[in-house]
């Protein structure tokens, strides 16, 4: 499989076996949870991996932290599948996803062969985009030609000019509803995977309760299946502000792998996040 088509050493002879999407679904049923986080090369991704990382994700995050835009909307499919294919270089046992960047899956004809390319040329194994019921009919088309969807509700960056600001979403019970809503719709679509990114802690709670596919949180809250932050947050080399649900492990005298498994830990042990990284 995966390992034995790399050159990293750490990739050699490992007995444990890659996660899969069961592996996940498990994870879930059994309580366990799953740690994830962004990388965009292969550097971070073996560090990643060592650390005991379930799910990596290339994130259009790399807009921001790797291009320096002040937004996602620049990012283009070869930029990354760039990043995906230097990131699958570096991985051995986590899942590897893809974010498919801003317009490149407004049908589900270009979502198709986009998705095509980022598993093909970027070595992804899911592709994740924004979007709820409205992205459904999307999801079920790539889903039945055996595309892996993980999908993404709460803020959506990739709508930043039309939301006017990075902000805490689903905060009134119509919006909630519809959030949850939307996340019914996704799952019966056929995805495997949500990301749920800034809600109220409680609403992140019943959206995971509600819905039988992992639900990974972002600013979530802390009772979601799993956890996943951008890598330069949790080694506080983000430029600008760093919103509440960041936190640094880097500090407290660890070094750039130390805090990596740090944060591992405390996913695990359910100690990140706590109430001071989560929205009321
Ligand atoms: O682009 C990204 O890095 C993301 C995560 C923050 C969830 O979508």
């Amino acid at each position: 499989m995966k390992g034995s088509l790399y050159p990293y050493p750490h990739l050699q002879e490992r007995a444990e076996q890659p996660v899969t999407l069961t592996d996940l679904a498990k994870m879930k049923s059994e309580g366990r949870k799953i740690a994830s986080m962004t990388a965009y090369d292969a550097s971070f991704a073996a560090l990643e991996d060592r650390a005991g990382m379930d799910v990596v994700l290339v994130g259009d995050s790399l807009g921001m932290v790797i291009q320096g835009a002040d937004t996602t909307v620049p990012v283009t499919v070869d930029e990354m599948i760039y990043h995906s294919r230097a990131v699958a270089a570096g991985l051995y046992r986590p899942f590897l996803i893809a974010d498919l960047p801003f317009l490149s899956y407004a049908t589900k004809h270009q979502a198709l062969e986009t998705s095509r390319r980022l598993m093909q040329e970027g070595r992804a194994q899911m592709v994740k985009f924004e979007g709820g019921e409205i992205q459904a009919e999307t999801v079920e088309h790539l889903s039945m030609r055996g595309v892996p969807v993980c999908g993404h509700i709460g803020l959506q960056p990739q709508l930043i000019h039309k939301l006017g600001g990075f902000k805490v979403q689903g905060r009134n019970s119509d919006a909630a509803k519809e959030m949850l809503n939307d996340a019914r719709a996704l799952e019966q679509a056929g995805a495997d995977l949500l990301i749920l990114e800034c809600v109220p802690a409680a609403l992140g709670a019943e959206i995971t309760r509600e819905v039988s596919i992992p639900v990974i949180g972002i600013g979530a809250g802390p009772d979601t299946d799993g956890q996943i932050l951008v890598v330069y947050d949790v080694i506080g080399v983000s430029a600008g502000r760093t919103p509440r649900f960041v936190r640094n492990f880097l500090e407290e005298g660890r070094n750039v792998e130390q805090a990596v498994q740090a944060y591992v830990e405390a996913v695990r042990d359910g100690s990140y996040p706590s109430s001071e990284h989560s929205f009321g």
